[in-house]
C-alpha cells in the first residue's frame, strides 16, 4: 500500500508518497539520493545506516519509512552548514584520524551527536556506550573515541558548537 508522509528532512519540510514496506534507509538512499547514509548489514547489526529521528539515533535499515510522518530526520548531509562549515564533530573526525575508509563515519558521527546533544560533557564510557552499535571494520575506535572526546565537555569546543549553530566562522 502507498501513503503520504510529511516530515522535516535536514531542515526542509518534505511531503511525499511512500510504499508501506519501504525502510527509511531505502527512502533516503534510493528514493531521495542521499547516499551519505550507508547500508552495511541491513539488519540492525552494524550502525552504518544510523540517522537521527527527532534527535534519537535509529537504525534506518530497521525503521519503516511510514514511521517518519510528523518527525524531524537528520542525515549526515544535513549536519554541515550549507556554506560548507563542518560540524565540530565532523571537524574533529577529520583532524584526529577518526576516519579511515569512512564507511562507518556518518553513523558514528550521528550517534555521537545524539549523545552530545543530550549530554554535552559525556565521559569516555558514555561515548563507548553511545557508539556500541556502530561497527568500524577499519578498527579505528581509538581515534574515533578521541575525536568525540575532543568535542565533549570542553569549554572551547562548546563555544565552537554555539558558533557553528549561529553560522559564525570558527
Ligand atoms: S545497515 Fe542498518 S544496522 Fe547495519
Ligand atoms: S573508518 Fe572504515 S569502517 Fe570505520
Amino acid at each position: 500500500m502507498e501513503r503520504t508522509v510529511s516530515f522535516t528532512l535536514n531542515g526542509t519540510e518534505t511531503r511525499m508518497r511512500i510504499e508501506d514496506h519501504w525502510t527509511l534507509l531505502h527512502l533516503l538512499r534510493e528514493e531521495l539520493g542521499l547516499q551519505g547514509t550507508k547500508e552495511g548489514c541491513g539488519s540492525g547489526e552494524c550502525g552504518a545506516c544510523t540517522v537521527l529521528a527527532d534527535g534519537m539515533a535509529v537504525n534506518s535499515c530497521l525503521y519503516l519509512a511510514a514511521e517518519i510522518d510528523g518527525k524531524t530526520i537528520l542525515t549526515i548531509e544535513g549536519l554541515a552548514l550549507p556554506d560548507g562549515f563542518l560540524h565540530p564533530l565532523q571537524k574533529a573526525f577529520v583532524e584526529r584520524g577518526g576516519i579511515q575508509c569512512g564507511f562507518c563515519t556518518p553513523g558514528m558521527i550521528l550517534s555521537a551527536k545524539a549523545l552530545l546533544d543530550e549530554n554535552p560533557a559525556a565521559e569516555e564510557e558514555e561515548i563507548k556506550n553511545a557508539i556500541a552499535g556502530n561497527i568500524c571494520r577499519c578498527t579505528g575506535y581509538v581515534q574515533i573515541i578521541d575525536s568525540i572526546r575532543s568535542v565533549s565537555g570542553k569549554a572551547e569546543e562548546k563555544v565552537k558548537v554555539v558558533a557553528w549553530q549561529a553560522g559564525e566562522d570558527q
